[in-house]
């Protein structure tokens, strides 16, 4: 496992080295949890890819395990066993996955062939369904036969539904269902929701349904960004009453576990923001979010908030009950760290924008400001955080609900990856390179007027390895 690498997250989940994209198959397993991913263990680039897995006892802290799947030479997911979910069919733990190989994506099974989830057999009927619909027409490009690919499957009164993402010829993207009794024989029903290309992107991948009780959640991967829709879901049509982005940053084909105790937890894969060469000289790219927990407010809406299992990583804590900042008062906090939790409720008062300095060099040449302003907008200004040139440094924001109450802020830092949690509503998640091994302050500022930030804690964070 890399870990001379200041840029390197030490509490996110990475590959061991080289790349890591979506996460797959998460299952909670005779009393571990699963975390497998999509790897290329030839190099931090995307090509072949295989299933990296990683276990962990707690959700905190994880163990590398062996590669669990790996393209067969003579099957049909040669080219590269890609993303999909895992399953307990009576006993028997069962993964759907999507096989790739000359210009087909093919839907595959297999089964563990051990209690670690270690080894797998793969269904010698590979691939499970052969045939794209035609109703509607699955999009065809140069490079592919059919958009078709990725897999979410749940049971109902013991009947197996999946979805599966696809584009649509002259459309946009779609999330099509099918029928099984038996995880092998499957029957297309259509989409639960197909989307206008304008906004919703021409392919949707990784589909995902969400049971909130009474509300459903679709969520799909659209290439840039992960749209969420909220409605419900009855017998193959989802009715949507709101949609919005999932995240507003760099977070992408997320994939969620049900917990024993009901709670719904999503990780999401961070791809990098720096340039190929970048990724390469560092021998490694990627990182899976941190386990968020997605539930239903009162209202309706979608609260998104870390998952509280990660209390278990703090350790030096600096406390302040309450930080007054007059205009173009800068306050210096007394840490040093790139890993560390940041939580905070911040009132404006009369000022126009609050910034929380990040990965910050005494001389301010790299540093992130995290800003909150007054149109109820948070924006990560990357523009400095890097002075390499390999690192992008555009800006990244979102809107906030306004409320009366202050903001709640929790923000992880963590070598390279920034995740912004604001009114455990919205999240932001950026990636940022600093290069100065001193780009480890953290300060906060008050613009054009008064702010108060209450109750605020700053936690450094151990590694998780
Ligand atoms: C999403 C995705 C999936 C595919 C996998 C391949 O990032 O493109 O659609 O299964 O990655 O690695």
């Amino acid at each position: 496992r890399l870990t001379e690498d200041p840029q390197r997250p030490s509490y996110h989940v990475t590959p061991p080295a080289n790349w890591l994209n979506d996460p797959n198959g998460l299952i909670h397993w005779n009393g571990r949890y699963h975390l497998f991913y999509q790897y290329n263990p030839a190099g931090p680039f995307h090509n072949t890819i295989h299933w990296g897995h990683a276990v962990s006892d707690d959700l905190v802290h994880w163990e590398d395990r062996p590669v669990a799947l790996t393209p067969s030479p003579d099957g049909p997911d040669r080219d590269g066993c890609w993303s999909g979910c895992a399953v307990d069919n009576d006993g028997v733990p069962t993964v759907l996955y999507t096989g790739g190989r000359d210009k087909r994506q093919l839907p595959c099974i297999a089964t563990a062939a051990d209690d670690d989830l270690t080894a797998w057999n793969k269904d010698p009927d590979n691939p499970i369904i052969e045939e794209l619909p035609t109703e509607p027409e699955v999009l065809r490009t140069e490079d592919w036969e059919g958009e078709f690919r990725d897999h979410c499957v749940w049971r109902e009164d013991g009947t197996w539904y999946q979805l599966i993402g696809a584009g649509m010829e002259g459309g946009g993207g779609a999330a099509l269902l099918y029928e099984s009794s038996d995880l092998r024989d499957w029957e297309y029903q259509g989409p639960i929701l197909a989307g206008d290309r304008d906004t919703a992107g021409t392919v949707w991948e990784c589909p995902e349904l969400l049971d909130f009780g009474d509300r459903q959640l679709l969520h799909v991967s659209n290439y840039e960004d992960v749209v969420y829709f909220l409605g419900t879901y009855d017998d193959g049509e989802f009715d949507v009453d709101r949609r919005d982005k999932l995240d507003h940053g760099d977070f992408y084909a997320p994939q969620s576990m049900w917990t024993d105790d009901g709670r719904i937890l999503t990780w999401g894969w961070l791809p990098e923001a720096r340039d190929v060469s970048g990724q390469w000289d560092a021998g490694w790219s990627g990182a899976m979010s941190l386990p968020r927990e997605l539930s239903l407010a009162d209202d309706g809406g979608l609260c998104q908030r870390p998952a509280s299992e990660l209390t278990e990583l703090r350790g030096d804590n600096t406390s302040y009950d309450v930080v007054r900042l007059g205009p173009g008062d800068t306050e210096q906090l007394p840490v040093e760290s790139r890993s560390f939790e940041f939580r905070a409720t911040v009132r404006l008062e009369d000022a126009e924008a609050v910034e929380l300095s990040v990965l910050e060099s005494p001389d301010g040449e790299e540093r992130t400001p995290i800003r909150y302003s007054y149109e109820s907008e948070i924006a990560v200004d990357r523009s400095e955080s890097s002075t390499d040139p390999q690192a992008t440094g555009d800006v990244q924001s979102m809107r906030v609900q306004p409320y009366d109450a202050p903001l709640s802020l929790r923000v992880f830092v963590d070598g390279s990856v920034v995740e912004v949690f604001a009114n455990e509503r919205h999240c932001l998640t950026s990636r940022v390179y600093p290069t100065r091994e001193d780009a480890t302050g953290i300060s906060l500022s008050a613009d054009g007027g008064r702010a108060t930030i209450a109750s605020l804690d700053v936690w450094e964070l151990d590694g998780v390895w």
